[in-house]
């Protein structure tokens, strides 16, 4: 047996509950656990039942006296938000703590502000936990795939979303009726803003992209498009086109710079995107996630499993209060940082210029069903030297017609200039549908 290491933890809600239990179950787990003790725990409400079994003693409705408890050499942060989250996790640096938390707003944030505080402080801050749930990717990031020259980071990393989006393709619903069943089922938030519009996914990719590239961006520049405004017929005709839509957050180094010399060029955005029957990350179905990332020489590895919920955030919260007791105990915590696991910025990143962003486009617009329609809309896109990988009319009748079109790969400018001319053909009456594609 080790040094004891003591665990301070702030909530106690799903999370928090998990990794509770998990501490105080060492039995059959890497004897490492046996050595985490659980401290204090701070929570809303004394009264409320619990899911472990703590003693009066353990328990405060006051964070900041886990954050001063000098027994607790470890601050889990499982409150979630952004205030009292940050002061909080800044506080325990200041006293000289490590951190643990799975905050994904706080850190895409105020990520900046809190590795600068831990550099000087000497401690580290972990974040396993606040992507993909139990999915190991932000220490692969750090460690595992230090060699290589990073491409590009996509993935689906929100499950609610992909829960809606599986259902939707498999049963043909709407997605208000999956919204209110996932809202029952407890699936999806009451006010599941933050999921469905994207906000989530993309407090998610900024972390990634951050760790990957090197250097933050600006996380409310980041374009975000989430799928409270996706229509039923468009997962409908892109399975008959042999695509699945998901919900992909995407970080890109750009192939030519636009920035400064010493910024690194990114694209980064969430969006509906159409991807290929047979790409690996069509067949995450339900609450999932899966994230792959490209890089110089691995090529292609991709990451998968629960993304949510509180045994598996719980696994990655634990992973990383592991990692600082192994070091505390191997060196005493002397205040020296391992550079991989510390994953301090080591360059400026910026975004580029939506409009130069290139990508595939599927768009379906409401036309009138005549001679010459397609003719003239394809001539839109040419004239433009847009090529089209398919064009394709569905649903004719007397009201009309809809014309699916999905484009090869073209910067956002030309597509938006194209589209603008295509709205204004005396037979289009409306842009109906523009989401991604791969
Ligand atoms: N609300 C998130 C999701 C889980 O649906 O994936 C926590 O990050």
């Amino acid at each position: 047996m080790g040094a004891r290491i003591g665990v301070g933890l702030l909530g106690l809600g799903t999370v928090g509950g998990g990794v509770a239990s998990i501490l105080l179950s060492p039995q059959e787990r890497h004897p490492l656990v046996a050595d985490l003790e659980l401290i204090r725990v701070a929570v809303r409400d004394l009264q409320r039942p619990r899911p472990v079994d703590l003693s009066p003693e353990q328990l405060t409705t006051d964070p900041q006296t886990v954050v001063e408890d000098p027994r607790v050499d470890v601050v889990v942060e499982v409150i979630g938000g952004i205030e009292p989250a940050r002061s909080l996790i800044l506080a325990a640096i200041k006293a000289g703590k490590s951190v643990v938390t799975a905050n994904k707003a706080v850190i895409a944030r105020h990520g900046g502000e809190i590795a600068q505080a831990a550099a000087a402080a000497g401690v580290y801050v972990l974040i396993e936990a606040a992507v993909g749930g139990g999915i190991p990717i932000i220490e692969p990031l750090k460690q595992s795939l230090g060699g290589n020259r990073i491409n590009r980071v996509s993935g689906i990393i929100n499950g609610t979303t992909n829960y809606i989006l599986t259902r939707m393709a498999d049963e043909g619903a709407a997605y208000e009726d999956v919204l209110a069943e996932a809202q029952r089922l407890g699936y999806a938030e009451a006010d599941p803003a933050a999921d469905v519009d994207g906000l989530d996914a993309a407090d998610k990719i900024a972390i990634l992209s951050t760790l990957a590239f090197g250097g933050g961006v600006d996380r409310q520049s980041i374009p975000t498009e989430g799928i409270s405004r996706l229509q039923g017929e468009d997962v409908d005709y892109a399975r008959q086109l042999g695509y699945g839509v998901k919900l992909l957050a995407v970080a890109e180094r750009m192939a030519t710079s636009e920035a400064s010399a010493e910024a690194l060029a990114l694209s980064l955005r969430v969006q509906p995107t159409l991807v290929p029957s047979h790409h690996p990350l069509a067949g995450v179905q339900g609450v999932n996630n899966a994230i792959l990332v490209e890089g110089d020489p691995i090529g292609q590895v991709m990451f998968y499993g629960p993304g949510a919920g509180a045994g598996p955030t719980a696994s990655a919260v634990v992973a990383d209060i592991l990692n600082i007791a192994g070091i505390r105990q191997a060196s005493g915590g002397d205040g020296r940082l391992d550079p991989l696991l510390a994953a301090g910025s080591w360059r400026s990143c910026s975004l580029v210029d939506p409009g130069n962003v290139r990508q595939r486009h599927y768009v379906r617009f409401n036309t009138q069903d005549a001679p010459g329609v397609i003719g003239r809309i394809g001539g839109c896109f040419g004239d433009r030297d847009i090529s089209i990988q398919s064009i394709v009319q569905f649903n004719a009748s007397s009201a009309g017609a809809e014309i699916v079109v999905i484009t090869h790969e073209v910067d956002q400018r030309r597509m938006d200039e194209a589209l603008a001319a295509i709205r204004a053909l005396p037979e289009v009456s409306g842009l109906a549908a523009h989401l991604g594609c791969l």
